[in-house]
């Protein structure tokens, strides 16, 4: 064949082979997967290569027969770098931006594809259904699932994916995401949640530019004390309460975490979030299956506002930890005390308690130790029995006492904790994290035990275990954790051969492990998840766990700032407010700005005048009357501190009977103009009359308001001015249907 004939014959076979392809991929049969809610959907759809894409996000379409069309509205090209709407981008082959799953084979390959296998759609009650979408490589026995069990009338999805192998070896997963999502919209902003001890949870609004902006913790134990794995993300222009589309999302993992919000250059939106993959090369061995933890989210088109309550809404039903139940209000001697205290101290408060009219004292950190006794922070963690000079009749003695003024007792623990001055620490060093060859690093003189290692979950176990055996009364726990994790080394994972890689997975995994045992054996106890403040709290801490400590920061005006951040995600009744001798605000103000979230009072009653102790009974009492309403009601953010002289916060039951509406002043200078408006309530019946009332007033102290009735519709249009002022620094409204 001459070389004319020769190309000619070139041309043709390129030409024959080309028509095959382009047949074939026209021939391919798409498939779309619709991931819907009353109003919100989720399309993806496969590509020519059998590649899973996000298509859509929004609205939910009507017209099935269309969904299919929905991707062809889009017109991406894909020189760059690969696709970026892969539903879950692989690392090592076609992908070069940021992956969502990168791996390393058993054979040391580190090159992954993923294609379209099949999909399934479980409807397991009539709100609730999972869809599992299976991806698998092409060339390894390697798959990912990934699953949305999406609640459709709270609009919310919780996303995960399950990975697993059938190699003759253990797979390295170097980087595992939870959800890899895809929005195209022009214009996002981010708001994230990030601060320090005491200045925990404070919002950052950006507009995200192309690039990747990273939230992420290292920290390991108390992984959300200076970032936070709860995120905002506005469409369009800045969140607002009750206008624009937002996301609001947290991914529930309570160690190492990281946020990808990454625009790329199309000018659209990736996020790819999960467990952070830093210093945590996972080994999955073959036909076990590693499950990420979840992402949480609900869309809304209606603001930032009506997203809160989607979510609000399911963490009660759903996800919480009796999330519907009843919260016990308490007096904490913390503060009170510090660990300066004894067996005659503790029990003087409990009469306190009574009088003021709470639920339950509780015993905080200083009660054990022995031969190196828990009198200051360096000593005693890890010895969990009573310290004999301070509580000469144990705990059993302070339950009965307690109970015979009244009150139930709880007590505060922090058993994933140990000082190297006891004698847990003498007796195991094998079972703290550490590098065995370099110098120790302390956290509050603490160091952290290894919870990969199954001998030490049967420890913390034990210890809230013989709590409660010894003591069946015992009606509260504190679970406190105030070191993150330096040097971190497992002697356990060494000695298992096991790379140390896992330690920061393990560890999570192991702590999830026991609270399991605890919730089998206790199922309703009331525990308080606390992390030397506001380090930890997410919904899957929440699934063990009634209710957080927010911050350690009780200064009421910061308090309403923290508990405003704070409710974009969680409802009240998971959300721990005390009242201490922080700040320069009245008693009044103090207790008003504690009554949004569950109750409590960390102050010395017998200190309180005869007025405050007054007042205390009587807000107390109102609280117990109007606590239905703020732990399981709507919640309404009616005026921003952020953008305003005062805040307001309502809370509506779900019948729209009743209401409490709470104002504070957030600002002293004179003569405020933003007092003189109304504040325009919300989530009441237009239709319905309504008693508005003034409540929790100081003893002798005249409300400037009558008691009124107003329609809902009048109050929803041109509300009420609570008179807020410099004499009346907080105001707090109860609203009733005139029957
Ligand atoms: C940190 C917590 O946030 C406090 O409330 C208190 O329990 C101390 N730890 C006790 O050590």
């Amino acid at each position: 064949m001459n070389l004319n004939l020769l190309n000619l014959y070139n041309k043709k076979v390129f030409f024959i082979v080309s028509l095959l392809i382009t047949s074939i991929q026209l021939s391919a049969q798409k498939v779309t997967i619709p991931i819907a809610s009353e109003n919100h959907m989720i399309l993806l759809q496969t590509d020519h290569l059998n590649r899973l894409r996000t298509i859509y996000f929004g609205k939910p379409i009507q017209n099935q027969s269309e969904l299919e069309a929905v991707g062809a509205t889009t017109n991406y090209d894909e020189n760059n770098s690969g696709i970026y709407n892969s539903a879950y981008t692989p690392a090592g082959t076609w992908n070069l931006s940021e992956p969502a799953i990168q791996v390393k084979h058993a054979d040391g390959n580190p090159s992954l594809e993923l294609k379209y296998s099949s999909h399934k759609k479980e409807q397991i009650d009539a709100n609730t259904s999972l869809t599992s979408i299976v991806l698998k490589d092409p060339v390894y026995p390697f798959e990912v699932t990934l699953c949305y069990k999406v609640w459709s009338k709270e609009n919310l999805i919780e996303q995960w994916t399950e990975i697993r192998h059938k190699e003759k070896k253990a797979v390295l997963l170097q980087k595992f995401a939870s959800a890899n999502l895809y929005f195209s919209n022009k214009d996002f902003y981010l708001t994230s949640f990030q601060g320090e001890y005491l200045k925990e949870m404070q919002p950052i609004e950006t507009k995200l530019e192309q690039g990747i902006r990273t939230i992420d913790s290292k920290l390991g134990t108390r992984a959300m004390l200076l970032q936070t794995p709860n995120f905002i993300v506005s469409f369009g222009k800045p969140a607002s309460e009750n206008q624009g589309t937002v996301l609001l999302g947290q991914l529930a993992w309570s160690g190492n975490f990281k946020l990808d919000f990454e625009i790329d250059s199309h000018k659209n939106l990736r996020l790819i979030t999960g467990i952070n993959p830093y210093a945590s090369e996972y080994a999955l061995v073959p036909n076990e299956t590693f499950k990420t933890p979840s992402l949480i989210y609900t869309l809304s088109t209606n603001g930032t506002g009506e997203a809160s309550r989607n979510l609000q809404n399911w963490a009660r039903k759903y996800r919480v930890l009796d999330g519907e139940g009843e919260r016990l209000t308490l007096l904490n001697n913390w503060e009170a005390t510090y660990f300066d205290f004894d067996e005659n101290k503790i029990s003087g408060l409990f009469k306190g308690a009574k009088d003021i009219g709470v639920d339950l004292f509780l015993l905080d950190d200083g009660w054990f130790g022995n031969k190196y006794p828990r009198n200051n922070d360096d000593a005693g963690l890890g010895d969990w029995q009573e310290n004999k000079k301070k509580l000469p009749h144990g705990l059993g003695y302070l339950v009965k006492e307690a109970k015979k003024e009244g009150v139930k007792f709880g007590i505060w623990i922090e058993p994933e904790m140990v000082n190297p001055r006891s004698e847990l620490y003498e007796k195991h060093q094998d079972w703290v994290i550490r590098q065995p060859e370099r110098p120790e690093i302390y956290y509050r003189n603490q160091l952290v035990l290894d919870l990969s290692n199954p001998e030490v979950q049967d420890f913390v176990f034990g210890i809230v275990d013989n709590l409660f055996v010894k003591n069946p009364e015992l009606a509260f726990i504190k679970w406190d954790c105030n070191a993150v994790i330096y040097n971190a080394y497992s002697a356990y994972l060494n000695k298992k051969g096991l790379p140390q890689s896992n330690l920061y997975v393990d560890y999570i995994k192991g702590l999830y492990k026991v609270l399991e045992r605890i919730r089998a054996k206790y199922p309703k106890v009331p525990m308080m998840l606390c992390s030397g403040g506001g380090g930890r709290g997410e919904y899957e801490f929440l699934k063990y766990f009634t209710e957080f400590w927010p911050s350690d920061d009780t200064e009421p005006l910061e308090r309403i700032f923290m508990q405003w951040n704070y409710s974009y995600f969680f409802p009240s009744i998971t959300t721990d407010n005390h009242v201490t001798d922080w700040g320069k605000q009245p008693l009044k103000f103090r207790v008003d700005v504690a009554s949004m979230g569950k109750l409590g009072f960390d102050i010395v009653t017998n200190h309180l005048s005869e007025k405050d102790r007054q007042f205390c009974k009587q807000a107390i009492s109102n609280y117990h009357s109007f606590k239905d309403i703020v732990w399981h009601g709507d919640q309404y953010r009616l005026v921003n501190p952020y953008e305003n002289d005062i805040a307001s916060l309502m809370y509506v039951n779900k019948d729209k009977t009743r209401a409490v509406v709470f104002n504070y002043l957030v600002n002293n200078r004179f003569n405020l103009t933003a007092t003189k408006r109304p504040v325009v309530f919300n989530g009441l019946d237009s239709n319905k009359k309504y008693v508005v009332k003034e409540i929790n007033l100081y003893p002798e102290i005249e409300s400037t308001l009558k008691s009124v009735v107003y329609s809902g519709d009048f109050l929803m249009k041109a509300g009420y001015n609570p008179d807020v002022n410099l004499k009346r620094t907080s105001v707090v409204l109860e609203v009733t249907e005139l029957k």
